[in-house]
């Protein structure tokens, strides 16, 4: 069944799913339902112009187009082969096939794949004297999404082509960097409300304080991208998407208070420093080396998150330990602050020595991870310090 143009499904990581359902109604998204690593919302051009370039939590912005059953990879084939593929891209063009599938029927995952890539060249053979486009892996024009769970297939033009979570401009990464969508997704669930400072206290590459100066700024994450499939589509609307553009740019604002990121390595320092240069953020944030237990934050409110080392590489007495150390730090000099910390690491986390407020399970990567938050009210052992002890926001 053709379903072209009625819904708009957006990938997540699994526990962001109702963050990004919250970004979608800010868009005005109709309909919005909320699915395991997805959300589903009514699909319109602009609003999928505006889910690619806006939303800070999305992987992927998936429109589905054809939806139908099947028990074999012949008889997929059968079925894909009377659609229509001319419709959505011409022979010049190049495409590519993502796939995800959960099936006792299709039991070989790139096999199944490989029948609807036949399916469509063949398409095209039948169409153009034996010519078929090319399979760009890469960077394709057109980029189809293959799901199949049990025998129920849905086939979706990505609109994204890359995932979301490149931003355009990064360029150099540490050990273990977050995903960038993982790390909007932290800074969301913070509430952190952009009327306050920021810190990121372990920042190995910048990815979080980099997300935060997005957000305080109010500039969509993806505006500084340019590869998104759907510029190739038939039906892209140049000029309503260069309109968009330059409403999002015009809606770039000013942020009167402090974004720092600070680490104890030198690399991290530098790689940081770099990024931050990259992004055209200098003004925004500030780079510090130092160790979190140094970190003397501005005074007043603000929100501080950090994504330590997990405890792969260490031995369990120095994780056990650095987790004391950012507990004792908390609580020592992030009075007025929110503290965030995500980890995979259950029993390091007790050594903090505080009660979250909240918490939250995640995904890092492949590992199951708590993102705990801390309020940490006065009356705690913090004591005035000359440096660094701003009140007001900067002028
Ligand atoms: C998992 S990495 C953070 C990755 C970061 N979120 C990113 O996206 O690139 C952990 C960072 O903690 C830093 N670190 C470890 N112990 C520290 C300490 N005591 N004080 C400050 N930073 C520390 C490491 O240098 C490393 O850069």
């Amino acid at each position: 069944m053709n379903i072209f143009e009625t819904k708009i499904i957006c990938k997540t990581f699994q526990g962001l799913e109702q963050v990004l359902a919250e970004e979608l109604q800010t868009l005005n998204a109709q309909n919005i339902q909320v699915i395991k690593r997805a959300v589903v919302c009514d699909y319109n051009l602009e609003l999928l112009y505006r889910c690619n370039l806006e939303l800070r939590t999305c992987l992927k912005v998936l429109v589905p187009v054809f939806e139908f059953e099947s028990n074999s990879p012949e008889d997929l084939y059968n079925f894909a082969s009377r659609i229509s593929w001319e419709d959505f891209f011409n022979i010049d063009q190049s495409f590519a096939i993502d796939f995800t599938i959960q099936s006792e029927y299709f039991k070989h995952s790139q096999f199944a794949s490989l029948k609807l890539k036949d399916a469509i060249c063949d398409r095209f053979r039948n169409l153009h004297k034996g010519k078929r486009p090319d399979v760009n892996t890469e960077k394709p024009d057109i980029l189809f999404n293959l799901h199949i769970y049990r025998n129920q297939v849905t086939v979706s033009l990505d609109s994204s082509g890359t995932s979301l979570h490149q931003r355009g401009n990064r360029i150099e990464q540490t050990i273990a960097p977050i995903n960038e969508v993982l790390a909007a997704g932290l800074v969301l669930l913070s509430k952190w409300d952009k009327q306050s400072h920021f810190i990121d206290a372990m920042c190995g590459s910048g990815t979080i304080v980099l997300e935060a100066a997005s957000m305080a700024i109010n500039k969509a994450p993806n505006l500084d991208r340019t590869y998104f499939c759907f510029k190739h589509w038939k039906n892209y609307d140049k000029s309503l998407y260069n309109d968009i553009c330059t409403e999002l740019e015009q809606k770039i604002t000013k942020f009167p208070y402090k974004i720092i990121g600070s680490d104890n390595s030198k690399k991290s320092i530098f790689t940081t420093q770099t990024n931050v240069k990259k992004a055209g953020y200098n003004s925004i944030i500030e780079v510090r080396e130092s160790s979190i237990q140094k970190v003397i934050p501005p005074m007043g409110k603000g929100t501080l998150i950090i994504n330590p080392p997990y405890g792969e590489r260490m031995q369990t007495h120095e994780i056990d330990r650095l987790y004391k150390q950012i507990g004792t730090a908390f609580k020592e000099h992030f009075t007025g602050y929110t503290c965030g910390i995500i980890s995979s690491d259950i029993e390091a986390l007790k050594n903090i020595g505080l009660k979250p407020f909240k918490k939250y399970a995640l995904i890092n990567g492949k590992l199951d991870c708590i993102f705990n938050l801390y309020e940490m009210y006065e009356g705690s052992k913090r004591k005035p310090k000359t440096t660094n002890q701003d009140t007001s926001p900067n002028e």
